[in-house]
């Protein structure tokens, strides 16, 4: 028992040692209207990057983007704001660097943006341009043991 115990402690060390990917982070998300610049971003999915989540694209700062290895990297994103934004948020998936705006850790797409949007507030949260959100990488797994 007392193994199992420290296994699991271990285990979680190790998990909160790695970059805590999995925590939910706050930040204010901001938009940017090109989405075409987005999906040819850094990561260089080329026009193939409009169609991931329904175009719901995200320029993610350099600790995320991770030289690249961050690229593709899911998201759970939900705009902290309850009347403009629903609960659920949407998801987004890394598909550029953004190394410019340090006040945000996320650009979003309009689409990615409008997603998180109750219904008849798309407009709202798009003439905003930003939203307080918080994240969370969602299709993380634990390694097999
Ligand atoms: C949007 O981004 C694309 C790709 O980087 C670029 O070719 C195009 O000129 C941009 N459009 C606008 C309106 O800035």
């Amino acid at each position: 028992m007392a193994i199992f115990f420290y296994s699991i402690f271990t285990l979680s060390l190790i998990a909160s040692a790695i970059a805590c990917d999995r925590c939910l982070h706050q930040t204010k998300a901001v938009l940017f209207t090109n989405a075409s610049a987005l999906s040819y971003g850094a990561c260089g999915y080329g026009s193939s990057a409009t169609s991931f989540y329904n175009g719901h694209l995200a320029a993610a700062v350099p600790s995320i983007f991770k030289f690249g290895s961050g690229c593709g990297a899911c998201f759970q994103v939900r705009c902290m704001d309850g009347k403009m934004c629903s609960k659920a948020g949407t998801e987004v998936i890394v598909t550029d660097l953004n190394n410019k705006n340090t006040q945000t850790e996320l650009v979003l797409s309009s689409r990615a943006l409008m997603a998180m949007a109750n219904k008849g507030m798309e407009q709202n949260i798009l003439k905003l341009g930003a939203a307080n959100v918080e994240y969370k990488r969602y299709n993380f797994h634990l390694p097999k043991y």
